[in-house]
């Protein structure tokens, strides 16, 4: 049986941004009609700024129903939620501060005040609450040229630490800032949809290396991603997936 590939190829990071935010749309609307409400965890980093901006204004922010979203992040930095590293306050200002949405459907990683143990300890609960055994209804990634994702860096006992809980700390991060919050793989992996955002020349060999190991390769964190057939996509662009 032909192997089901997990990727996607579009020619531009813009067009990544376009066929997430697309993707977006349709998962949302699928949940809230089956469910009442939609869980997202947004990814960090800069990629998804664009797909978040195309899901502010017309026409996807009308095909929404926004107050039934639940937001949360697959990472977070520990720093205040106004700082400009927060993962949080890049999504504010590229789509949250644009939607009319109640508060209480928005969680950030509890950062503030808190030690990178706490925060995962007290993220963990809030997401243990409200999302449940069920698991998230899309989680969203990126990843570094390591094949780091989220804050899963490569070599790194977290990545493997049992028994993991949902949400784990990290204190020297090999990309600053040092101290964060991450998502484990099993809840990762527990998502009924995980969308990968991978554009970029820099990310080829990360991707390769996630997505085509050679025999004998172990891949890096975002190669071990797999929440199960059907549920995973990578969305890549022609300069990221040249090494395929
Ligand atoms: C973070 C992210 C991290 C990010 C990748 C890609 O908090 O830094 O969660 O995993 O997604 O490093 O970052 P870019 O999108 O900026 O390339």
């Amino acid at each position: 049986m032909a192997e089901i590939q997990p990727w996607q190829i579009l020619p531009t990071a813009a067009d990544v941004a376009a066929e997430a935010a697309r993707r977006f749309v349709a998962l949302a609307q699928q949940a809230v009609a089956e469910r009442g409400v939609f869980t997202v965890a947004l990814a960090g980093g800069t990629t998804p700024r664009l797909m978040h901006e195309l899901l502010a204004q017309a026409p996807l922010v009308g095909q929404v129903p926004w107050s039934q979203v639940r937001f949360f992040w697959s990472d977070e930095r520990v720093v205040p939620l106004d700082h400009p590293e927060s993962n949080y306050l890049m999504a504010r200002l590229s789509l949250l501060d644009h939607l009319d949405i109640p508060a209480e459907g928005v969680f950030p990683a509890p950062v503030e005040g808190a030690t990178p143990e706490e925060a995962a300890a007290a993220y963990a609960a809030t997401i243990a609450a409200q999302v449940g055994q069920a698991g998230f209804d899309l989680v969203l990634l990126g990843i570094g040229p390591d094949g780091h994702t989220a804050s899963l860096f490569p070599g790194r006992p977290e990545v493997d630490a049992p028994p993991a809980p949902d949400v784990i700390a990290i204190r020297d991060s090999p990309k600053p800032p040092p101290s964060r919050i991450t998502f484990a793989l099993p809840l990762i992996n527990a998502a009924a949809h995980v969308i990968v955002l991978a554009p970029g020349a820099e990310k080829a060999d990360a991707v390769r290396r996630c997505l085509r190991p050679a025999a004998g390769e172990l891949p890096p964190p975002a190669g071990r991603v797999r929440p199960g057939a059907g549920r995973l996509a990578w969305l890549i662009d022609e300069a990221s997936a040249s090494q395929l």
